[in-house]
């Protein structure tokens, strides 16, 4: 392993009902707050009137900002910055998922600054500071509730990036698997997509003994796809959810990557096509992931992708070169995803040729080369673009 610190000061308040402690939590930070949330789904589900009437009980002045959009736009952010200045407001409450949290961390650093907030996504400028916030999560996928993380789009310049502080920590994240029961059949299979994703590019590195770490990633994936098939089956099932659920924090909460760097370089493959086509984040990865796996296998990395054959497909590797049987995990990656609706192509997005050489640009805006398990260039981009039509 390599030397660390790890650091999370999110607070996890997880199960049924425990939007019953929002009160008390909220009131730590003041009275005027800020709720920000997406296009509309916490009214038809009842989430909204409920955390309405929790922070009654507190006697809050709540401010809204609704509208944030699935792939969340700088341009809304900075409403909802506004709002925080002209209002002095004192602590934001995200309600909804990764979208609505990111726009909430970004939001929180910017009302804290005169400094443009995509300067900051950028990284052209630190953040310096933040509004406290907390999370009331609808729907599991990113990890946002328990990381620093938030991703942003530029739809003028058609740019997304990811950014971070060390302010950007929710102060607490709600989370009542019941609040996902309404998120619909694709949006569900686009968040185990992504879920498996991010443990995936946790999965593959050049470090040298991360047993622990390496089980417990295998642990999610195989739960994931334990839980797959059963949830799409019974979407309302609490403890497929809750399954589901803690799972999409585990994933994203550093603890999987303890003692080493993964690769994430198909993030920033996905994050270019969606910067471009404003597609579902966990649906790009599904087509996205299986080629950049076939794209970086070689002789010298087979071992790890053998080891994701045998210990998470069960695939007998027994007689098998190293490379063909990490062949055989990656075709089973992929089948699994095409087995519980998943996209496989970027056709299926009606995405094709001509809007190659615009996505392989996005992917080296903010450097030359990217991802860590092998360090990938632009023509490297077009390459696996071209593999996923
Ligand atoms: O906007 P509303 O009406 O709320 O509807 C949302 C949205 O249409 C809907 N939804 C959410 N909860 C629901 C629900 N519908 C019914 N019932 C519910 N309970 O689902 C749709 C997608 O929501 P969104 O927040 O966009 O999904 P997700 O959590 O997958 O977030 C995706 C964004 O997060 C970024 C992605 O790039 C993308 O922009 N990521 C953030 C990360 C982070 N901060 O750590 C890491 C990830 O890798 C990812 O890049
Ligand atoms: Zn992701």
């Amino acid at each position: 392993m390599e030397n660390f610190t790890f650091y999370n000061p999110v607070k996890l308040i997880f199960g049924k009902g425990q939007l019953d402690k929002l009160p008390e939590e909220a009131s730590k930070y003041g009275k005027k707050i800020l709720l920000v949330y997406g296009g509309g789904s916490i009214k038809r589900n009842g989430v909204y009137d409920n955390i309405i009437s929790k922070l009654d009980e507190i006697e809050a002045e709540v401010h809204e900002l609704s509208g944030v959009e699935p792939n969340p736009r700088v341009s809304t952010v900075r409403k909802g910055i506004d709002i925080c200045k002209s209002e002095n407001i004192e602590f934001l409450i995200a309600a909804g998922g990764g979208s609505t949290i990111d726009a909430t961390k970004a939001i929180a650093a910017g009302a804290k600054t005169e400094t443009d907030i995509w300067d900051i996504v950028t990284k052209k400028e630190k953040a310096k500071d933040a509004l406290p916030f907390g999370t009331v999560l609808t729907i599991s996928a990113t990890g946002s509730e328990m990381n620093r993380g938030s991703v942003l789009t530029n739809w003028e310049t058609h740019e997304k990036h990811g950014w971070g502080s060390p302010y950007t920590y929710p102060k607490f994240s709600i989370l009542d698997p019941a609040h996902t029961f309404s998120v619909p059949r694709e949006q569900t299979v686009y968040g185990m997509v992504d879920i498996m994703s991010h443990v995936l590019e946790h999965y593959f590195h050049h470090t040298r003994n991360t047993p622990v770490q390496d089980r417990f990633c295998e642990s999610i994936l195989r739960t994931i796809i334990e839980t797959a098939p059963k949830l799409l089956d019974d979407l309302e099932n609490y403890e497929h959810r809750e399954t589901v659920m803690l799972s999409g924090t585990l994933a994203l909460n550093d603890m999987l990557n303890m003692g080493y760097r993964g690769d994430w370089g198909t993030h920033n493959l996905e994050h270019a096509v969606s910067a471009v086509h404003d597609i579902p984040h966990g649906g790009g990865l599904a087509i996205l992931f299986p080629n950049w796996m076939r794209y970086v296998l070689d002789k010298d990395n087979a071992y790890r992708f053998k080891q994701l054959a045998e210990r998470v497909f069960d695939i007998d590797t027994s007689g098998k070169s190293d490379y063909d049987a990490a062949v055989e995990g990656i075709e089973r990656l992929r089948d699994f995803w095409i087995s519980i609706g998943a996209p496989a192509t970027l056709g299926d997005y009606g995405i094709d040729e001509a809007s190659i050489e615009e996505m392989a640009d996005k992917t080296v805006i903010a450097r030359p080369e990217y991802g860590n398990l092998k360090k990938l260039t632009r023509d490297d981009s077009v390459n696996i673009l071209k593999s996923s039509l």
